[in-house]
């Protein structure tokens, strides 16, 4: 067990901000984790050069080796420190999307610890456009890697709150830098086809990504389970992911369709995720997580959202689907993975007629 620190950022002098950022600078200099907050959600960093304090964030998150990691950089020439290989994209892209919720996988040139990318040729990568990681990668001098900060599988953190629940005695240092702007993870865009591919949705979207380059694909296991034979493109994309403890059963429909599902189904234990203005219609205790239609509240609820009804000690979840417009598509592809692809068209159910009849 680590002794675990916890900094508060928010509201600080100027000389503490400093004393701060020059502590998670050496902590990560000296080959351990900080966990600082991103625009996305809390991330686990360390010297992405090192293996041996990459193989500490794989630790501290039980982690499955072979998922890679994005290093995160504070300048774009640090691009060409990673890769040798840049298209002419990748500039553009970076031109308009960073610092920001972006990340570009682009062909490695070996430099960062095999770890990070965990046998793959490519190497992933993001300028956060938050000031303290900034301020952390600039004061280190190093590309840091960093996942979400949670225990592989779970909900990512997008508060100080969620990483001290899973992280503490895990990881030396937590910087407290309040709730995250995005709260999900960034887009995940492979430069290493013929054609960009988006790997995972996030706050920029594929029609942002066309305006600088064309033509985006969207890989099919962004909405669709993989099939057991599939060749993974993003190793991250196997595993069960962003689940609270509950199992998650994702109900499309109108508000109607739902309620008349959830009187009918019901027994203990089952909680309500539905849309803002809904919890008092409903029979079951309900955590809202955003307006139907404002996929940015959504986004920036959600994980927290499936955190509360664990808390609350919610057994099955009944949530309402999102739209998969624009960034709700990340919102959409978060919630079916934690749901474990269970979803149920509530409207074909009831036209085939068997729903509602058990
Ligand atoms: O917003 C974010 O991206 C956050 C913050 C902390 O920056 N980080 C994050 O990291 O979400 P993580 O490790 O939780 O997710 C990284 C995703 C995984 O799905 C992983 O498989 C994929 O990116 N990935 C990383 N390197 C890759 C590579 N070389 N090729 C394909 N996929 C890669
Ligand atoms: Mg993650």
């Amino acid at each position: 067990m680590l002794k675990t620190e916890v900094l508060s950022a928010i509201n600080v002098s100027d000389a503490e901000y400093k004393r701060i950022i020059e502590k998670a600078a050496e902590t990560v200099k000296r080959g351990s984790v900080a966990a600082l907050p991103t625009e996305t959600v809390y991330g686990l960093f360390a010297n992405a050069l090192s293996g041996e304090a990459v193989r500490k964030i794989f630790d501290a998150k039980g982690r499955p080796q072979d998922n890679p990691l994005i290093v995160h950089i504070a300048d774009f020439e640090d691009v060409y420190k990673l890769s040798d290989d840049v298209p002419i994209e990748a500039k553009l892209l970076a031109e308009k999307f960073w610092p920001g919720p972006f990340t570009m996988i682009l062909k490695s040139n070996g430099k960062v610890a095999k770890e990070v990318s965990a046998g793959l040729s490519t190497v992933a990568i993001r300028m956060p456009d938050s000031k303290i990681a900034l301020d952390v990668i600039r004061e280190s001098k190093l590309p840091l890697a960093a996942p979400s900060a949670n225990i592989s599988g779970f909900p990512s953190p997008t508060s100080a709150e969620h990483v001290i629940d899973d992280m503490t005695g895990r990881i030396e240092l937590i910087i407290d830098g309040g709730d995250c702007r995005f709260g999900v993870e960034s887009t995940v865009l492979s430069l290493t086809g013929d054609v960009p591919k988006i790997l995972r949705p996030g706050a920029v979207t594929a029609e942002d990504i066309k305006s600088v380059v064309g033509a985006v694909e969207i890989d099919e296991s962004v909405l669709k389970p993989l099939a057991e034979d599939a060749k993974v493109s993003s190793p991250g994309m196997k595993y069960r992911h962003y689940s609270p403890k509950a199992q998650v059963i994702v109900l499309k429909g109108s508000f109607k369709e739902y309620l008349d599902y959830i009187n009918n189904e019901r027994k203990d234990g089952d909680f309500a995720l539905c849309f803002d203005g809904e919890e008092d219609k409903l029979p079951i205790n309900a955590v809202s997580y955003g307006a139907e239609n404002d996929s940015l509240a959504q986004a920036q609820r959600l994980y927290g959202a499936l955190r509360q009804l664990d808390d609350m000690g919610a057994k099955r979840v009944f949530a309402r689907c999102p739209s998969k417009e624009g960034v709700g598509l990340a919102v959409c592809n978060r919630l079916f993975r934690a749901a474990g692809f269970n979803v149920v068209d509530l409207e074909k159910a009831l036209q085939a007629g068997f729903l509602w009849q058990r």
